[in-house]
């Protein structure tokens, strides 16, 4: 145990270092030709997402552990009983990415159990008693160990971690050696893993193992806040909670100020624990005028940045409908299906200019959101849509979707979680909401994709955990089951049907529900009208190739593509303006592998739609609901 005192004297003794920016050492790395690029992928060098990842808890003294790391691939978990302590890993590998991204180096395959490592010096300038460790996110396990011992252990894909390191830290180099167990679809697991399989096809993608996202060091007080929450509301209401290390009272000033020239701030004192203050007349955030607020939180020694948007999302009754309303208006929402994967980096986009490439994309086209699907992003992602002023429809990765189990009698069942999995899957499901509640963009969450990993048994889990969710967030609304079995629970009425829509409307495919007008109808997938495109477009991967033909629909023209989007969102257009149709989600942002139906192909250098008609279809939608938001027009 490293008293303060000694940590100090220790910095002290390798002021040397830290006059130097973090070098990894990257002999031995370069990237593997993956089966389609990007324009970015050779943009990407040795130093990744050099951006501080964090911005909603932001401290002033961090460094960046991104680079190129040392990577063995291991074939079991025996390999968790002989850490590599002090040696040469095999190959070198650049964090983050995905073992099987080309960007990686690796580019492997069944990469299920993996070590890493690398070394850093702690710079010699920080003022803090303690040092953080933390993880954007490691997918699936993570057990990790500075300098020979053990620092922690997390599970969990898709979600950050913090470990506090001081105590193992040396005052020169410290090893820092992880082991990633990514065991995806493998027998006998069922845990949250989205689109991931690691036997690819069509709409099932290939997996991502490992450090997915950023890694870095931060330097803390000992009291020092460990979580916020915070949630800005149309009438100014500032509310939630702050927790800190060392759980005790302690006094908080919070400082609110907007960004640009928005107005002046405020500044408030609260306690540690549950807070709430008003703020006279915010500007509020919304699509078309994404307000954001700057908030400084001081605790003691500790500091750090956030932010904030005012707004309120409510459900109401408009005219006899039910609606999602936004600052107690009609919103209708237009998003797409958003699988956020990379030809060069799977879950790992490029770089920061690619990521929001696809978002300032969808904004050209006219979409004012988009549904993140059965993914969780890097926390830059969240904010890029906080700024732009994109509505973001939250989902929660799915466990094994749709696959079958033989058992040795040859009976075939299907597979569900067992109650310690569906434990699991619901831990994450909190985790999920508690690390994403303060985004002023998220205005809903999904628990349920078309029935994948769905028990539905009649206790129906999906009242249970919308319960859950309602509890751990009541400001926003829950789609409990966006497709398939819908048994009544949570805020919509989710329709999904390909390729044209039925939303809010009296008709409805025989796999989905029929409307229900006690909840908020939306059409949840719809679209995914195909085109092919030459080679140099697509995933060259015969397997995937081979697949493209499963496609709903192909149209054999790019012409013959628009003019199929035009009747469709035509029909959505009707579906607003006659029924109860709330928003729709397309799919989907890109090209995926065998999918062949995005706004834009895979490698992001081909954009389909035609952008005047778009936006005119579009705007359209936009129209048809506030007509509809008109106490003075009659239903049909
Ligand atoms: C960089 O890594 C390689 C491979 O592990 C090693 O042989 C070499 O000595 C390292 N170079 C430095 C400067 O540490
Ligand atoms: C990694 O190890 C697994 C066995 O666990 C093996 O199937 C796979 O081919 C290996 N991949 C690489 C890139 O070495
Ligand atoms: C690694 O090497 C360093 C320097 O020789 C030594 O102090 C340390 O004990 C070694 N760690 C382990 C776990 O053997
Ligand atoms: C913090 O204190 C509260 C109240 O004393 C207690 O219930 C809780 O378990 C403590 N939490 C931690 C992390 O120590
Ligand atoms: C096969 O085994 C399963 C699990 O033990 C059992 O539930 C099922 O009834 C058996 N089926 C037949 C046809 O025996
Ligand atoms: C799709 O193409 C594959 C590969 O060419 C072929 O084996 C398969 O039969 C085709 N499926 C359909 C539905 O046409
Ligand atoms: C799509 O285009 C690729 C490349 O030109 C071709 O190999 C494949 O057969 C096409 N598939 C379909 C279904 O048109
Ligand atoms: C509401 O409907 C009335 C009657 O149709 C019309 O005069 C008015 O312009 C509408 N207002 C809006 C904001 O659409």
């Amino acid at each position: 145990m490293l008293s303060c005192i000694a940590y100090t004297l220790l910095l002290a003794g390798t002021a040397q270092a830290a006059l130097l920016p973090r070098q990894s050492n990257s002999t031995g790395y370069s990237v593997k030709t993956p089966p389609l690029d990007t324009p970015w992928t050779y943009k990407v060098g040795t130093n990744p997402w050099p951006e501080y990842p964090r911005p909603l808890l932001e401290r002033s003294q961090w460094q960046n552990l991104n680079g190129v790391w040392r990577h063995q691939n291991e074939s079991s978990l025996d390999a968790l009983n002989s850490p590599p302590f002090n040696q040469t890993l095999q190959n070198a590998v650049l964090v983050p990415s995905c073992l099987e991204s080309g960007l990686s180096g690796v580019q492997g395959e069944y990469m299920l159990y993996s070590w890493y490592s690398t070394s850093f010096r702690v710079p010699s300038d920080w003022s803090g008693d303690k040092v953080l460790l933390n993880f954007g996110a490691v997918d699936y396990e993570a057990t990790v160990y500075v300098n020979g011992q053990k620092a922690g252990f997390n599970r969990g894909g898709y979600f950050a971690f913090t470990l506090d390191i001081t105590s193992l830290l040396s005052s020169g180099t410290n090893e820092l050696l992880v082991f990633a167990h990514d065991p995806t679809d493998s027998d006998p697991y069922v845990i949250p893993i989205g689109k991931q399989t690691l036997r690819p096809s069509h709409i099932f993608y290939r997996p991502c193992s490992g450090i997915w996202q950023s890694v870095w060091i931060e330097s803390a007080p000992s009291n020092y806040i460990t979580e916020l929450n915070l949630n800005a509301d149309m009438d100014g209401k500032v509310s939630g909670t702050i927790s800190t290390s060392a759980n005790a009272s302690t006094s908080v000033e919070i400082s609110v100020t907007p960004q640009g020239d928005a107005g002046s701030g405020s500044t408030h004192q609260v306690s540690t624990g549950d807070f709430s203050f008003t703020v006279d007349s915010p500007q509020l955030w919304s699509p078309d005028s994404p307000t954001l607020y700057d908030i400084t939180i001081k605790l003691g020694q500790d500091e750090v940045k956030s932010y904030t948007g005012f707004r309120t999302v409510s459900r109401g009754v408009i005219d006899g409908v039910e609606r999602p309303l936004l600052n107690g208006e009609f919103i209708f929402f237009m998003g797409t299906l958003d699988q956020g994967y990379w030809p060069d980096g799977l879950y790992t986009p490029p770089n920061y200019e690619a990521m929001t490439y696809d978002l300032k994309t969808l904004k050209q086209i006219g979409y004012n959101g988009l549904r993140k699907h059965i993914k969780v992003e890097t926390d830059l992602f969240y904010k890029a849509c906080d700024e732009m002023g994109l509505l973001l429809i939250q989902d929660m990765p799915s466990l094994r979707p749709l696959q079958d189990r033989t058992l040795s009698n040859c009976t075939v069942e299907t597979i569900v979680p067992d109650a310690s999995q569906q434990a699991e899957f619901q831990r994450q499901l909190e985790v999920l909401i508690k690390q994403h509640r303060n985004y002023p963009s998220i205005i809903a969450w999904v628990i349920y994709n078309e029935g994948w990993g769905q028990i539905t048994d009649p206790y129906y889990p999906e009242f249970g955990l919308t319960d859950l969710v309602r509890e751990l967030d009541p400001t926003r609304l829950i789609d409990a089951t966006t497709g398939w079995y819908d048994h009544g629970a949570g805020d919509f009425s989710d329709n999904h049907h390909y390729a044209n829509p039925q939303c809010g409307a009296p008709f409805y495919s025989i796999q989905s529900s029929p409307y229900d007008p006690s909840r908020i109808g939306i059409q949840g997938e719809f679209g995914g009208i195909g085109h092919n495109v030459s080679i140099e477009h697509l995933w060259n991967v015969q397997e995937a190739i081979d697949t493209i033909n499963q496609t709903y629909e192909i149209d054999t023209t790019l012409a013959a593509w628009n003019y199929r989007g035009h009747l469709l969102l035509s029909e959505l257009e009707d579906q607003t303006k006659m029924y109860a149709c709330s928003g729709g989600i397309w799919t989907q942002t890109t090209d995926v592998e065998g999918e062949v139906n995005g706004m834009l192909t895979y490698d992001r250098r081909f954009l389909r739609p035609d952008l005047k008609q778009w936006n005119a279809d579009i705007s359209a939608l936009y129209d048809a609901a506030a007509s509809r938001s008109n106490s003075s027009v009659k239903l049909f």
